[in-house]
């Protein structure tokens, strides 16, 4: 078994932290991950996939937004995507509107996701503690979608 982790950030903090706890409970349990910036993924020969990113509100054209690179690249390889189990998660800040930010990559993909988790991701250093909480949660959602695969 061989899982694709597919992210889209534009900060080396809490998408990439979350990538690095996602990876790593994976390997525990034997299973060959392959995580790369959806810029960089160019081979879909795994069994199932991990998709997500960051949302920004700036640029103001973006207007609060999962990272607009990784989307126009789930919308591109809709067909790689296919008949693969994916999970899907976003990294924000708003709550409130994490709905719709995640709305904007289930609408990019083929059909439904097998679970969808939302991080609270942080601004600065000193929001730090808080977000490192997350790496139980990043842990049992990795556990949650094995049991479903
Ligand atoms: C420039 C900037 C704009 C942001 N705008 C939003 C936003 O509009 N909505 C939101 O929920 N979070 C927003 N956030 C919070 C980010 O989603 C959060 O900081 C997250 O950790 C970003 O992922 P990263 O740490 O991998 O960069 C913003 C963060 C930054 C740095």
């Amino acid at each position: 078994m061989k899982v694709g982790i597919i992210y889209g950030t534009k900060r080396k903090k809490a998408t990439e932290a979350l990538i690095k706890w996602f990876k790593s409970s994976l390997e525990k349990q034997e299973i060959a991950v392959e995580a790369k910036k959806y810029n960089e993924f160019t081979d879909f020969n795994q069994d199932a996939f991990i998709i997500g990113g960051a949302v920004y509100g700036t640029p103001l054209k973006w207007g609060g937004s999962v990272y607009p690179g990784l989307l126009k690249f789930l919308e591109q390889n809709q067909k790689s995507l296919e008949n693969k189990p994916l999970a899907t998660f976003i990294v924000c800040s708003k709550m409130k509107k994490r709905e719709k930010y995640m709305g904007q990559i289930l609408e990019k993909l083929p059909y439904k996701p097998i679970t969808q988790k939302v991080f609270k991701g942080y601004l600065s250093e000193k929001d730090k503690d808080n977000f490192d909480n997350q790496k139980q949660i990043a842990e049992i959602w990795i556990n949650e979608i094995l049991d479903k695969l």
